[in-house]
């Protein structure tokens, strides 16, 4: 395995851009190969075996392209895919409901944690496993936000008309006095500032971003595969979808490594011509 290999990154969409940003952070030397499924997003409507059949196609692709790590960075298709992927390859597949759970179990005071994701990953109940798993008197209330994907697809993440959607979708939270709130799926850090403000200052939120770029560390160092680098990156970024969309949300919200190159790849045909 060469050190110098990227990791492999991919999500539904552009959610999984603050998961691609948090592992630059911590590990300005690593490379990014990420794919971003826009095409297909919302996986949250799908069905299971169709989340699986996406997620195993994409990573399929990336491993064929060469990385030395696969990080799911979508909460849906780490809930249903997850198991299955780390079987199939040889490289080691990380996702990020762990690294959430950890994150919500260190934090809470009054253990009564609240999670909200898109309706796949609440139904499959994968975040009350993780944590009651860590925490057992933990009290864990689950919330489908079925709204707010769409509007960071669409790069709508402020204005009063968002205010408005998300208060009014994250009202039956109020009533269980939680203290700590996780944002289960990747997209919902965009909305981080409209979210706290509708359960008020008094809740922590979670981001599993910034706790499984850690657990990439911690991975690579385990292996002894951190990267060198003295040149600035060229990662690599494909979507399935649009590509003036995908390059708007990189400037958006990779603009802190503006100095490493971004490659932009558009269109299935990328992907499928390379099974
Ligand atoms: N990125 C996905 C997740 O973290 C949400 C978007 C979707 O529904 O595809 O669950």
């Amino acid at each position: 395995m060469s050190n110098q290999l990227p990791i492999g990154v991919f999500d539904s969409g552009v959610g999984g851009l603050t998961v691609a940003s948090a592992i630059k952070a911590e590990l300005p030397n690593e490379t990014i190969t990420y794919f971003g499924d826009t095409a297909r997003c919302p996986y949250g409507d799908k069905t299971p075996e169709q989340v699986l059949e996406y997620s195993t196609e994409i990573c399929d692709f990336l491993v064929q392209r060469g990385v030395k790590m696969l990080v799911v960075a979508c909460n849906t298709a780490t809930a249903v895919a997850l198991p299955t992927l780390q079987q199939r390859y040889h490289v080691p597949v990380l996702g990020v409901v762990r690294p959430g759970a950890r994150a919500a179990v260190r934090a809470t005071e009054t253990m009564r944690i609240g999670v909200i994701g898109t309706a796949v990953t609440v139904k499959s109940g994968v975040y009350e496993r993780a944590i009651k798993s860590l925490l057992p008197k933990a009290e864990v209330y689950s919330l489908a936000c079925p709204e707010f994907v769409p509007l960071v697809e669409r790069g709508e993440t402020s204005g009063k008309h968002v205010e408005r959607i998300v208060q009014e979708r994250l009202l039956p939270l109020q009533k269980r006095d939680i203290d700590t709130l996780i944002l289960g799926c990747t997209h919902y850090p965009h909305l981080e500032s409209v979210i706290q403000r509708a359960v008020g200052d008094h809740v922590r939120l979670i981001s599993s971003a910034y706790e499984t770029a850690r657990e990439v560390k911690a991975v690579l160092s385990d292996q002894a595969w951190t990267a060198d680098r003295t040149e600035p990156a060229v990662d690599q970024y494909f979507t399935s979808g649009d590509g003036v969309r995908m390059e708007q949300a990189l400037q958006k919200w990779m603009r802190a490594w503006a100095d490493d190159a971004f490659v932009i790849h558009v269109g299935m045909e990328s992907l499928t011509c390379s099974l």
